[in-house]
């Protein structure tokens, strides 16, 4: 008896909007202690993720298939050899696959196979210090991962800092808030980074297509962001990317030091949307000094971009539409146009083909 999770109506998107056969953050690598798991609720299903004390992590539905305790709330116990999840309420056994391994209550001469027995597994990558998980379209299906997981380049095993944030707002919205380019000097003018003295400058940036998403090509930082200046000293690049289905970084880059800011939407429920920021980064060493001042600045970028999902919401409750305009909010069409693209591609079960051109943006920031 496989997992009995309903199969979405629509191909590649699910009933509230969130895109599926894709792999979304489930929890960077030091929250999962082996031997222990955690509930998380991810694309608004309840989600086990764990790591065996043999170190792998694992993630699975969290519900029982018998009545539907949750998986979360039981222990990990080894059975014939393998790290198994053993349901609290009547101790049924799951391996990291997911298949029932044991169900004590039965005789020996019992006809019934705990082995039909099956809860949904969730393939797991873990790569510097993130696990990211593969939500496929099909809750039953054993394909393989329609795309790769996602890969950043080169980086180090494990990054100098990770921030985490709830909006109260939808994945959709939580995107289109983080990448638009000019609330910047209006939400996020502390005098450290943008005072309101800096003024507003012309921006012009040439944008391009890459897997899945869109890039701003190696360019200058803004000549008013100071700190840049100060953590790197001259002739720094950085880069900026998005991709499907949440990925946000930023490469900041000179001859001797290499920095990643990846953040990661991961959908909770329909208002709710975890926002979890790595940094990585090699050959900076006043970085390392700088941790605890760089965590809480971190910390209050997204708590400002919070506050004004918060403010959003207010409007939202009495009105749907909005009035997008050129070219501050070109990126929040392409977004749009990235997901009717990845359901057409899934629906038809051709490849994506991604509908962004290379085009110059230009708004005064
Ligand atoms: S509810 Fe899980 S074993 Fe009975
Ligand atoms: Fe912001």
């Amino acid at each position: 008896m496989p997992d009995t999770q309903p199969v979405p109506a629509k191909a590649g998107i699910t009933d509230e909007g969130y895109l599926t056969d894709s792999w979304y953050l489930a929890a960077p690598s030091v929250r999962l202690k082996p031997g222990t798991q955690e509930r998380l609720m991810i694309l608004g299903e309840p989600v086990v993720v764990g790591r065996t004390p043999a170190g792998e992590a694992f993630a699975l539905r969290d519900i029982c298939p018998h009545r539907l305790v949750p998986l979360s709330a039981g222990r990990q116990i080894e059975t014939k050899g393998e790290w198994t999840l053993q349901c609290p309420y009547h101790g049924w056994r799951f391996g990291t696959d997911g298949g029932c391994r044991l169900m004590p209550s039965l005789t020996q001469d019992s006809p019934y196979d705990p082995t039909k027995v099956k809860v949904r597994r969730f393939p797991v990558h873990e790569a510097n210090g993130a696990v990211y998980l593969y939500v496929a379209h099909d809750p039953r299906s054993f394909a393989p991962p329609a795309v790769p997981p996602p890969s950043f380049g080169p980086l180090p095993d494990k990054p100098g800092f990770v921030i985490e944030d709830i909006f109260n707002a939808h994945m959709d919205d939580a995107v289109v808030g983080l990448m638009d380019p000019a609330h910047v000097p209006f939400v996020h003018n502390q005098w450290w980074w943008r005072p309101p003295s800096a003024g507003l400058k012309l921006k012009e940036k040439p944008f391009g297509p890459i897997e899945r998403g869109w890039a701003i090509d190696r360019h200058a930082p803004s000549s008013n962001s100071k700190l840049y200046r100060w953590v790197f000293g001259g002739n720094v690049q950085t880069e900026i990317c998005f991709q499907l289905p949440g990925y946000r970084w930023e490469i900041i880059s000179n001859d001797t030091a290499r920095l990643l800011t990846l953040t990661c939407l991961t959908p909770e429920a329909p208002k709710k949307t975890r926002i979890t920021q790595f940094t990585w980064w090699t050959g900076a060493p006043l970085l390392h000094l700088a941790v605890p001042v760089a965590r809480r600045m971190g910390a209050k970028f997204l708590a400002q971009d919070g506050e004004m999902v918060d403010l959003q919401n207010q409007g939202m409750a009495h009105q749907k539409a909005m009035l997008w305009i050129d070219d501050i909010d070109v990126q929040a069409k392409w977004y749009q146009q990235l997901k009717r693209e990845w359901t057409s591609a899934r629906t038809e079960g051709r490849e994506f083909t991604n509908p962004i051109q290379p085009r110059l943006l230009r708004w005064m920031s």
